[in-house]
């Protein structure tokens, strides 16, 4: 399974790349907000740092206009990844861009006909939101088993990149579910390394390591 760190801060990447724990990256015009700095200047950035796929999303939401700033971003660093949302000129775009040997992030799926639409149009990725669909009370889960089930059946080539993850175990359930990918906040990426029953093991081990009055 592959991990993506779903940020545009670059401190983090750095960090997290550091720890080999990155196959990639993915930002939204949200997180680029949040990050605060110029776009192009830091999907270069994290380019530099991460070699796997990293996704840049278009602001436009016609078809020329979103294939007009895929081409800016396509030029940054051939492991860009044009992220484009779940609409029918996104999708268009999406098969225009695959056309060019450009891969694509579907990204906004909520609905395992909406996955199907992406692998149709021939997506490298489908980004389904787990959390957001939790948040309406609605199974994010179950979709990423449903869209699986559905890929396997017809033997699609897109990747399930499952998406908008806000706690460990929607990690590890997504796993179970078989999704190709998981982008992942930094702070849930921490997260998954915890367990008390390491930290209080290691204390013991230290202690009584220093007790023994061994060195290596
Ligand atoms: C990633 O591709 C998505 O944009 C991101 O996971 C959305 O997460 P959120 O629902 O927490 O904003």
């Amino acid at each position: 399974m592959k991990f993506f760190a779903d940020t545009a801060q670059v401190e983090d990447i750095k960090e997290l790349n550091d720890y080999g724990l990155l196959d990639g990256v993915t930002t939204n015009p949200s997180l680029v907000a949040k990050a605060g700095g110029d776009f192009l200047t830091t999907i270069q950035s994290i380019c530099q740092i991460v070699s796997g796929p990293v996704s840049a999303e278009v602001a436009a939401t016609d078809f020329e206009g979103m294939m007009r700033e895929a081409a800016v971003l396509s030029a940054i660093a051939p492991n860009v990844v044009i992220k484009v949302p779940l609409t029918l000129p996104g999708l268009q775009a999406c098969r225009a861009l695959r056309a060019k040997q450009i891969d694509v992030n579907v990204t906004l799926c909520f609905s395992a006909n909406q996955a199907l639409l992406a692998a149709k149009a021939g997506a490298t990725f489908v980004s389904p939101f787990i959390g957001r669909l939790d948040d309406i009370n609605l199974d994010g889960m179950q979709l990423i088993h449903d869209i699986r089930l559905i890929f396997d059946n017809y033997d699609f080539d897109t990747q399930i990149l499952a998406a908008s993850i806000r706690q460990p175990n929607h990690v590890s359930d997504a796993a179970l579910a078989g999704a190709d990918a998981v982008t992942i906040p930094p702070n849930v990426i921490r997260a998954l390394a915890n367990h008390p029953l390491t930290q209080k093991g290691l204390e013991t081990f230290l202690k009584d390591w220093a007790d023994s009055g061994q060195t290596i």
